[in-house]
C-alpha cells in the first residue's frame, strides 16, 4: 500500500534533520552498523581531541579516506526530494544535516547547515568558532587534498597544524543559535537516516513543540521513536521522492 503523502500547508515551516543513513545509498557508509567500527577504526581514535593529539597522522589518514570516499559519491533521490521541496517553499524550509559529506548542495539545497563541520574544510588546530585571547584567527577554509602521512600535515602562519573542520566527539556542534531558532519556529520536522543515539540532534524532535508535526524516515525505527507522530519505515532515496505534497 503506498504511503499516506505528507502535506506541507502553505503557512507550514519545515525543519529537517538528516543523518547517515541519506547519504547511504550514495555508496556513503552509515556509523552504527559496521560493528562499533568506523573503516576499521573505533571512534575514540580518529574522532575526538585526544585522538588529534596522540597521533594526528592516524586522524589525517582517516579523514583522508573519507574524503576519497565522499569525492566519488553522487547525490541520490533523497538529497534530490529535499532540494525540491527547498526550491518549492523557499525560506519556509531549513534543513541540519549530521553529515560533513557535501551532497545535500550537489543536489541543490542552499539553506542548510552542517551541524557536524564539513569534510572539504579545514582550520587551525588553534581556532575557535568565537575566538579567545591567543586563538588564531584565521577561518576555515575549502580543502580537497589529501594528508596521508605526517609530513603532509600543513602549518597555520601561526605555527598550528591544520585539522579537518570536524566537530569530534567532546566537541559543541556547530550554529547551535541558528538551529534552535530554526526548531522554535517549525511546524513540521522531517528526520532522515539517523540512529536517535547522538546528542544533541537525536533531542531536536522533543525540542520542538507538541504542536509540530513530527516525522522519521528510515529503514529502521531509530532509538527515539517514541517522540515522532509517524515513523515511514523505508530506504529514504525510495520513501522520500513522492511523500511530500507541497499545498498552495
Ligand atoms: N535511508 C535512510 N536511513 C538509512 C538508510 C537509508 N538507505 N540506511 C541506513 N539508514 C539509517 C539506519 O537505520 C540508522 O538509523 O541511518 C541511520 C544511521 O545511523 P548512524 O550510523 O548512527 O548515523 P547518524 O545518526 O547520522 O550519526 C550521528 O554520530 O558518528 C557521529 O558525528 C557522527 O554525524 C554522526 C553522528
Amino acid at each position: 500500500m503506498p504511503e499516506e503523502k505528507i502535506l506541507i500547508a502553505p503557512d507550514d515551516r519545515v525543519f529537517v534533520l538528516t543523518g547517515a543513513g541519506v547519504s547511504a545509498e550514495s555508496g556513503l557508509k552509515t556509523f552504527r552498523d559496521q560493528g562499533g567500527l568506523w573503516e576499521g577504526y573505533r571512534v575514540e581514535e580518529v574522532a575526538t581531541p585526544e585522538a588529534w593529539q596522540e597521533d594526528a597522522e592516524r586522524v589525517w589518514r582517516f579523514y583522508s579516506m573519507r574524503r576519497r570516499d565522499a569525492r566519488k559519491a553522487e547525490p541520490n533521490p533523497a538529497h534530490r526530494a529535499l532540494a525540491e521541496l527547498e526550491a518549492s517553499i523557499g525560506d519556509r524550509f531549513f534543513l541540519c544535516t549530521q553529515n560533513v559529506d557535501n551532497l545535500h548542495e550537489r543536489a541543490g539545497s542552499r539553506r542548510l547547515v552542517h551541524m557536524h563541520g564539513e569534510l572539504f574544510v579545514s582550520r587551525c588546530e588553534f581556532s575557535a568558532v568565537v575566538p579567545g585571547p591567543g586563538d588564531c584567527t584565521r577561518e576555515p577554509f575549502a580543502d580537497d587534498a589529501l594528508y596521508e602521512t605526517g609530513e603532509a600535515i600543513r602549518r597555520c602562519a601561526c605555527g598550528g597544524r591544520i585539522r579537518p573542520h570536524i566537530v569530534w566527539f567532546g566537541e559543541i556542534p556547530l550554529e547551535m543559535d541558528r538551529i534552535q531558532r530554526e526548531i522554535d519556529r517549525c511546524t513540521a520536522m522531517l528526520v532522515v537516516g539517523t540512529s536517535g543515539a547522538v546528542y544533541p540532534a537525536a533531542n531536536f524532535v522533543r525540542w520542538a513543540g507538541p504542536r509540530v508535526r513530527k516525522y522519521y524516515i528510515g529503514p529502521e525505527p531509530p532509538m527515539n521513536a517514541a517522540a515522532f507522530t509517524r515513523v515511514i519505515l523505508g530506504k529514504a532515496g525510495e520513501a522520500l521522492p513522492g511523500l511530500l505534497q507541497v499545498a498552495g
